[in-house]
């Protein structure tokens, strides 16, 4: 039988943080067993904001030795970088024509980004749960793992395969979202009614998967807390509960297990343990990537692979596209 495929992608700006490997790649090494998985660099998506050009590059790569660092494996799966796949610029193009602008305005990244980048309110900003829309459509996609914060875009791919599909016949399958119950929202270490992202001002807020142990315990200590002293999760204790929740996703237990280990602890010492925990896990995860940062040729190959790969499978249906949209072929 023919596996079922997995698509996603993480953008190559700013540095990474544990929501996006909690949230994104951590799920995705789990599924690359069972599953037909295509695993991008969202480089195109990445220049919606301004990018220095010598950063992007470098960020590409270091991006590329994440995954594998994280566990991806390049002979299961194709890691490779969006701008290799013309495909992906191609096929957006087509489904442009199928978005509304008024659909496209109403998305709350859209308007969030607009509000923050007010001086490079760009096209491509709008367009960009358009190019993720053809990202996953491309590769006949079941299943896409992402955080909560992606569900609004992929949304509108489902929407615009299903329009796509009762315009010009059954062309695309639509996908689904995985979103995981644990890790789907890291909140900031400093707010916790704001997502942890790579690029908040406050440099206490978020941990980076690049952050050495210093840093990380340094961070963890300032988080911010909730009143009274237990350590429970519950709706009015969200400072506590985020950093709960980190801790089950690095230590891969349930929230009440990780609640009666806790029990009776200060808050100092909680958020200690939260701070060794994360950093322990990192530990191996960013010697392996730097071991393989210095192994560029060995990366060149592999994104070589996944691109030639990703791009056979793309071809088949952006032909099939052209050719139901009516674009003259001999
Ligand atoms: P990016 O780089 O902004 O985020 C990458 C992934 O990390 C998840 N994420 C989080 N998860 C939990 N807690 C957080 N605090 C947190 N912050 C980020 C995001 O949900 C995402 O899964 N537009 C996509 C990249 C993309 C894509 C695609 C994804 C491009 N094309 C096609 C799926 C399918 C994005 O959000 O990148």
């Amino acid at each position: 039988m023919e596996k079922k495929v997995v698509y996603s992608a993480v953008q190559p700006s700013g540095n990474l943080t544990i929501g996006n490997y909690i949230g994104a790649i951590r799920s995705w090494v789990k599924l690359q067993n069972d599953y037909d998985c295509f695993f991008a660099i969202a480089d195109m998506h990445a220049i919606t904001v301004r990018q220095e050009p010598a950063e992007l590059r470098r960020r590409t790569l270091d991006l590329a030795a994440l995954y594998v660092a994280c566990g991806i494996d390049p002979e299961k799966c194709a890691l490779y970088v969006q701008s290799h796949v013309s495909a992906h610029a191609e096929l957006c193009w087509v489904l442009n024509t199928l978005t509304y602008v008024g659909e496209a305005s109403r998305m709350t990244q859209f308007k969030d980004k607009s509000a923050r980048h007010a001086d490079n309110v760009n096209m491509g900003l709008m367009d960009y749960p358009v190019l993720m829309a053809a990202d996953v459509l491309l590769y006949q996609t079941d299943l896409v793992p992402v955080g909560a914060d992606q569900k609004q875009h992929l949304e509108l791919s489902r929407d615009l395969a299903i329009r796509f599909n009762n315009r010009y016949g059954e062309t695309f399958r639509v996908p689904e979202p995985l979103i995981e119950r644990g890790g789907a929202k890291i909140a900031s270490l400093q707010d916790p009614f704001k997502k942890m992202s790579k690029s908040d001002e406050n440099p206490n807020a978020s941990v980076f998967l690049s952050d050495d142990r210093d840093a990380i315990l340094r961070k963890f200590k300032r988080a911010v807390t909730d009143s009274g002293d237990a350590i429970v999760a519950s709706e009015e204790k969200p400072g506590i509960t985020n950093l709960l929740g980190i801790y089950c996703a690095f230590k891969g237990c349930t929230m009440s297990e990780a609640e009666a280990s806790f029990a009776g602890m200060g808050y100092g010492d909680f958020k200690l343990a939260v701070g060794e925990t994360v950093a322990d896990a990192l530990a191996p995860i960013q010697a392996e990537q730097k071991r393989l940062l210095s192994e560029k040729k060995y990366l060149a190959e592999l994104l070589a692979a996944g691109s030639e790969r990703a791009f056979r499978a793309a071809r088949k249906t952006l032909s099939k596209v052209y050719r139901k949209v009516g674009f003259y072929r001999e």
